[in-house]
């Protein structure tokens, strides 16, 4: 059985890799269906040449990333340390490496900003900057592996896997999904659902790879929830990942009677909730929504990573 290996890279002994690419994924700020006002939506897929036996991962797992420099704040509080705190990342890539040509590993990265109502920026997030910036050569600062619950069945499995990802949250389903299909270390015979939420069409990344996967795998469905374009058939409010799990909630209720796993990955933070409740209706259960996710995720059938 596979095990999960954590912090074999640290702070104070990280590793350097080199970049290989980095695409933007997303229109240019102005040019897609997002307004101007609402500010730029940078999404960024990034791939760096790693040693996959010095750096031994599993899909679900992340990365932490040092970026370079001082911050600012801990330099005027007079803290000792003075660089910049680890950002951890999404690992997008399979264990295997796409291609298997090269070993690597790949990000799916958002620049996170803050815009005023004019869509001025009036915040520059550190590290998703720094990433979003990189070019082929440079060198990036590396810990992790890190996590060890947010992960694919170890062991053989028959039952069906429901991915539920907003924005970046999309990151560890691609790994996953080709592993799933193309390179399993495991028996696998189930179906699996992946529900992906953003607010604009063309803010749905990796649309390509997900829909070629689902004509060529009958036991692979890929759902979108536009909130910005889209309104739900319940209350005609925005089309959120909830009400694709409404919308399924047979399919749901079965799943989980046999051993489904469902995986929630995203922003903003708390999300989850909204989703979890869905589970909930769709099982008619009498269980409070605390009692009800320990259950799951004691059963290894809930696997949460919000941020
Ligand atoms: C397990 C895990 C996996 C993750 N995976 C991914 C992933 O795959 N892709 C991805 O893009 N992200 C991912 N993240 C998020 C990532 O770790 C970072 O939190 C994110 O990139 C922001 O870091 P930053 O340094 O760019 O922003 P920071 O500079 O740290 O700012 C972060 C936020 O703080 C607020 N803020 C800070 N300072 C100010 C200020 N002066 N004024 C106004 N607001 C301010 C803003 O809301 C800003 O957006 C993940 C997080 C976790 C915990
Ligand atoms: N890398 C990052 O981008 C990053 C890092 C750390 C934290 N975050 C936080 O995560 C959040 C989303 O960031 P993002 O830019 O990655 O995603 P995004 O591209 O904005 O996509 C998130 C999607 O989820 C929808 N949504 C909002 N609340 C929801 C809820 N309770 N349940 C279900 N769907 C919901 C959004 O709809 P509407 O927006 O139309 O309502 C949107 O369609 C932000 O709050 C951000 O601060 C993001």
């Amino acid at each position: 059985m596979l095990t999960p290996q954590i912090n074999l890279f640290k702070k104070s002994n990280p590793i350097l890799v080199k970049v290989l690419e980095n695409e933007r994924l997303t229109p240019e700020l102005g040019t897609g269906k997002r307004p101007k006002n609402e500010g730029d939506a940078a999404v960024h897929r990034i791939k760096l040449a790693v040693d996959h036996s010095v750096y031994p991962y599993l899909i679900g797992q992340s990365a932490g990333v040092i970026p370079p420099g001082v911050d600012p704040d801990k330099l005027a509080k007079g803290s000792a340390d003075t660089g910049y705190t680890i950002r951890l990342y999404s690992i997008a890539s399979p264990s295997h490496s796409f291609g298997q040509t090269k070993d690597n590993i790949e990000f799916v990265v958002k620049r996170d900003n803050v815009y005023d109502a004019e869509g001025n920026t009036v915040h520059k997030g550190v590290c998703s900057n720094y990433l979003c910036d990189l070019k082929p050569g440079d060198t990036v600062t590396m810990t992790g592996p890190a996590g060890k619950k947010f992960l694919l069945p170890l062991n053989d499995f028959s039952g069906d896997i429901y991915f539920f990802a907003t924005g970046t949250g999309i990151s560890p389903y691609l790994g996953m999904v080709e592993e799933l299909f193309h390179h399993n270390h495991i028996q696998f015979s189930g179906n699996v659902t992946l529900i992906y939420g953003a607010p604009y069409s063309d803010e749905i990344v990796l649309r390509q790879y997900f829909e070629s996967m689902a004509e060529k795998n009958p036991r692979f469905r890929f759902i979108t929830a536009i909130s910005r374009e889209e309104k739900n058939s319940f209350d005609g409010g925005k089309m959120y990942i909830t009400h694709r799990a409404k919308e399924n909630s047979t399919e749901i209720k079965n799943a989980i009677t046999a051993n489904g796993r469902f995986y929630i990955c995203g922003g903003p933070k708390g999300m989850e909730r909204g989703v979890i409740e869905e589970l909930m209706a769709a099982c008619n259960t009498t269980l409070t929504y605390e009692e009800f996710k320990k259950d799951l995720e004691a059963k290894d059938q809930l696997f949460v990573e919000t941020y």
